[in-house]
């Protein structure tokens, strides 16, 4: 075992030039605590052979009692000189802070709690995702004018066989019915992308999909299904507005405002009945079969929940404002 000869040495000169008890500390720590050489190579004797053995272990006792005296002498030293930071151990400890959950974190469990008890199973989707899952599968052929209202990264150059970052998650309506047996409820909470960024708009997002594919499904029963979410969710008897809309997944479509205090009318999310041709690309049989599916954006329910004006807020990684979230 190789021994450096000149520990001592070393140590006594570091402890001419400590200011303050706390440094003291500091450097005995680092030459005698649990992980200084001398506490690391006396765990490493039992590797030795036991000659070896004996002759180390008395050169590490040596050095271990030279350095214990070096260290004593200077703390009785220290105590004795008036112009050290004396260190004081009565002080309260600095205070830690404890993490909590993130708003939009928050947000999508509380929305998860009101539809698990319906038994929507909670699929996790593909952030990079196939032009096919994104756009062609949900009935957006290629040069349809919807596609440029997404904004889209595209990973490569702009062609079907590309990789892109997924604009909605309504990609896991796709992929859930592909895979899964019917009838089928599903949740899928997760991040979307956008080249898009103001006070209201985030490159990066967060949306929530559902979709539920079974027998005899009504736009009565997305209705009463959203408009009992809506007054769950924000605790009050709400006045709630389907607007006809378009989008190419959906026949009919609507847009769901609700009334928020003197705010007027807000957009909250997209829905409608899922568009027999999606059906029919996952296989599915439309004479038997009818589904409806509806998406929101997490961070714009969070902002009305919780009064947020400025969308880029929650990922700004401003302490004082997460604090406002405790757990
Ligand atoms: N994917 C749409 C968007 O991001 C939102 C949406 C609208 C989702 C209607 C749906 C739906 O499931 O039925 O703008």
């Amino acid at each position: 075992m190789q021994i450096p000869q000149d520990l001592i040495e070393t140590a006594a000169l570091k402890l001419k030039s400590i200011q303050s008890e706390a440094e003291f500390f500091q450097l005995r720590a680092q030459f005698l605590g649990k992980k200084s050489f001398i506490a690391s190579s006396f765990s490493k004797l039992r590797d030795l052979k036991s000659e070896e053995k004996v002759i180390a272990a008395k050169e590490l006792n040596i050095l271990k009692d030279d350095l214990t005296k070096l260290f004593e002498t200077a703390l009785a030293e220290m105590e004795n000189k008036s112009n050290l930071v004396k260190l004081d151990v009565t002080l309260p400890a600095d205070p830690y802070n404890l993490g909590s959950e993130h708003p939009i974190t928050k947000i999508s469990k509380k929305i998860i709690k009101y539809f698990a008890p319906l038994n929507y199973q909670i699929f996790s989707g593909n952030e990079i995702e196939t032009d096919f899952y994104n756009f062609e599968a949900l009935n957006f052929p290629e040069n349809h004018p919807a596609r440029q209202m997404h904004d889209t990264f595209y990973l490569n150059s702009k062609s079907s066989s590309d990789y892109l970052l997924r604009t909605h998650t309504s990609n896991t309506q796709i992929h859930a019915m592909l895979s899964e047996d019917l009838p089928l409820y599903m949740l899928s909470p997760g991040r979307v992308f956008r080249c898009d960024s103001d006070t209201t708009h985030l490159p990066m997002f967060t949306q929530i999909e559902g979709l539920v594919v079974d027998e005899g499904v009504t736009f009565g029963d997305l209705k009463g299904i959203l408009i009992d979410f809506l007054e769950d969710f924000f605790n009050e008897k709400m006045d709630v507005r389907f607007r006809p809309s378009y989008f190419p997944f959906t026949e009919p479509s609507a847009e769901v405002d609700i009334k928020f205090g003197n705010k007027g009318w807000l957009e909250i999310l997209g829905c409608g009945m899922v568009h027999p041709n999606v059906l029919k690309g996952c296989n599915i049989d439309t004479k038997k079969f009818r589904g409806f599916a509806f998406g929101m954006g997490i961070e714009r329910l969070a902002m009305l929940y919780y009064g947020v004006t400025d969308i880029r807020e929650f990922y700004s990684s401003n302490l004082d404002f997460l604090n406002q979230f405790p757990s």
